[in-house]
Order: structure tokens, then sequence, then C-alpha cells
């Protein structure tokens, strides 16, 4: 099997002055559970979007399931396949109710309304979040806001999970069922985590990013 993602050289700047990326290299294969660690500002969630075509490489390539990914159409493929769950829940939940924004992929992907409401309940009662259909998105809290978050991208059914500092600002509790949660998923995953403790139950694999470019460590 082809690796799921493979980066070669890939070099980007929001401004030329300044390079985010300056010939990065990654792999991910099926069953990875990869750590992304690198300071503040090194690129780490540049690098997500530019795996998913929200930005595009100045130079070098980007393989995603087996093929090159450069076009709009291609990368839309890729974002079918490979779900980002954003730092920030609020950047992924933008429906009045739990129902509507884990059902948005779904219709996207062109399923019918009947059977979203069915992904909608089987990706909740998945999550422990029974019951939240009708619930008001705005009014959770932090940690229930990051499950519905990760219900999102989940309810796409897609191969390869992106998670942006999926602990961040959450309580022990929250956290500890995160991590449960995240252990018992199939899916290849890329996890930017400053969170030692986290990433050592869930990491298969480690590595670094540091002026523009990505290090195995460990
Ligand atoms: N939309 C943007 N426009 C301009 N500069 C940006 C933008 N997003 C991030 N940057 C800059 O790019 C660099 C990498 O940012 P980022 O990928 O968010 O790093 P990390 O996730 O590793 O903290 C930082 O210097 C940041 O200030
Ligand atoms: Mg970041």
């Amino acid at each position: 099997m082809p690796p799921f993602f493979r980066l070669d050289g890939v070099s980007f700047a929001y401004d030329h002055a300044h390079p985010v990326l300056a010939g990065a290299c990654f792999r991910l294969a099926p069953g990875e559970k990869v750590a992304l660690t690198g300071p503040n500002g090194a690129g780490k969630t540049t690098l997500f979007h530019l795996m998913v075509g929200l930005l595009k490489p100045s130079s070098g390539t980007i393989e995603a399931f087996g093929a090159p990914r450069r076009t709009e159409r291609e990368f839309k493929e890729v974002r079918a396949r490979a779900g980002i769950l954003f730092q920030d829940s609020d950047d992924q939940l933008f429906c009045p109710t739990v129902a509507e924004d884990v059902a948005f992929g779904p219709m996207n992907l062109g399923q019918s309304p009947a059977d979203a409401r069915i992904i909608v309940g089987q990706t909740l009662e998945m999550l422990g979040l029974n019951g939240f259909e009708t619930r008001i998105t705005h009014t959770l809290s932090g940690g229930q806001k990051r499950l519905v978050a990760l219900a999102t991208v989940l309810a796409m059914r897609p191969d390869v999970l992106l998670l942006d500092e999926p602990t961040n600002a959450l309580d022990e509790a929250t956290e500890a069922r995160l991590t449960e949660i995240l252990l018992g998923l199939p899916q290849a995953m890329v996890i930017i985590s400053h969170d030692r403790a986290f990433l050592d139950r869930i990491a298969t694999r480690r590595v670094r990013l540091d002026h523009g470019r990505l290090s195995e460590i460990g």
C-alpha cells in the first residue's frame, strides 16, 4: 500500500522575506499516529493546510492517497479523505445545532438527509455524545465543542486525521476521554501537540518541524 501522504521538498512562504517551509519532506503510512512537534510559529498548522490544499506550495510535490495533487479538484478529493481538527473549535462549528454541524460534511459529500441523520447518530454515539443532536453549539463547553468538532471530522469517514493541538485547553477528564477515543480509532493521524504525556500514549512516531524542515526524532 502506498503511503497516504508523501511530501517532497515542499517550500512555502506567506511573504517572501520569511519562508515557513524550506524543502520539507514527510511520509504518512496507514496505521501510523505521528506526533508533529516544533516551536510556536514553526509552520505546523501551515503544513496541515498545505497537505489538504488550503495553501499551495511554492515548490516541491505533494502526493496523497497514491496520486500527485496540485489542482483544486485533486485536493477536493484529499479533503474528503483527510480531515483537519482545527486548533480552535469555533473555526469548525458554524451551524446553530450540533446535528447540523455534524451532518454538514456527509451532506456535502452527497449523502441524503436521511443517511446523514444516521451518520450523525452513529458518530455522536461513538464519542459518547448521545442526545446532543439538538444542543445549541455555541452554548457548549470548550471540551464538548472539541468533541463535537471531532464528530464533524469523523462523520466524513476519513482515512486520515490531522489533529491541531487537540488537547489544548481541555480539562483532565476531557483530555483522558479524548485520548481513549483517539486510541480506539483506526485512522492514520498526524497530531500537533506540546502535551508529552498525551503523545507518549498515542504516538507511534515523532517528527519535529524546525527551520522549515522536518526531522525524525527519537
Ligand atoms: N495567514 C497568515 N498570514 C501570514 N503569516 C502567517 C499566517 N499564518 C501563519 N503565519 C505565520 O507563519 C508562521 C508559521 O505559522 P503556523 O503554521 O501557524 O505555526 P505553528 O502552527 O507551528 O505555530 C508564523 O510565523 C506565523 O506568524
Ligand atoms: Mg499552529
